[in-house]
């Protein structure tokens, strides 16, 4: 089970020993983009179990080859959201655990000088309001990327919305929940700060170069 954040009760910190072993290797500078990209994702598979704890179901009967019983299924159609390009490396190991999910994109850049996001792109399922959003980037600096998307969801409707992310600033975690009180947070580390380029501090470098090999 994750830990309530002390400081912000939305926020779930995954302080497990396992996910907290990968991260260490992410971290580390010397780990290259394939093994970055299998860690990440495995990290995205152990995370989904308890982002995914109170998804609503509905009962349903079964008939085992036994006798007839009663089942659950979830009771609507979930779609992860991941911000491009970094969330885009935790969405194999979401799906393998979610297969029947769908899968909307928004893309967003943060610009080099200002750190404020540009969102360029937006493709949703058309009825994406009718079952919960799980948004995942695995970076959450300033915040302002989360927030964007957030809103373009609320926009359309969504509200059951959840946000996954691996390394959060604290900075930006209190700029997220100002702006989502109630958008449950759910981060395997909240680091020190923010560093003067709005990079986190120790954090693990740029994610989406460190994934895609662009550096
Ligand atoms: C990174 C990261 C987040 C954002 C976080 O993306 O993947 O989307 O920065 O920063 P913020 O909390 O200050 O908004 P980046 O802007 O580097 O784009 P990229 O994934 O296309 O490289
Ligand atoms: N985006 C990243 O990829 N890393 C940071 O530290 C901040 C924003």
């Amino acid at each position: 089970m994750p830990s309530t954040s002390v400081r912000f009760p939305t926020v779930k910190v995954y302080d497990h020993p396992l996910i907290q072993h990968k991260l260490t290797i992410l971290r580390d500078r010397r780990t290259g983009h394939e093994q970055f990209r299998v860690l990440l994702n495995q990290i995205a598979g152990l995370m989904a179990y308890e982002v995914s704890r109170n998804l609503p179901v509905r009962t349903l009967a079964v008939e085992t080859p036994v006798a007839r019983t009663t089942g659950t299924e979830l009771a609507s159609p979930t779609t992860i959201v991941p911000i491009l390009r970094a969330g885009l490396a935790m969405m194999d190991g979401l799906l393998a655990l979610f297969p029947e999910a769908r899968v909307g994109h928004i893309g967003i850049y943060r610009d080099e000088k200002t750190a404020k996001p540009v969102t360029y792109y937006a493709k949703l399922p058309p009825d994406i309001a009718d079952g919960p959003a799980i948004v995942v980037d695995p970076m959450l600096a300033t915040g302002g990327s989360a927030a964007h998307a957030v809103d373009i969801l609320k926009e359309r409707g969504v509200r059951d919305i959840r946000m996954m992310c691996l390394v959060a600033a604290p900075e930006g975690v209190e700029a997220l929940v100002r702006a989502h009180p109630e958008l449950p947070i759910h981060v395997a580390a909240i680091d020190e700060r923010l560093n003067e380029r709005f990079y986190i501090v120790p954090g693990l470098g740029d994610a989406g170069d460190r994934i895609f090999g662009t550096q």
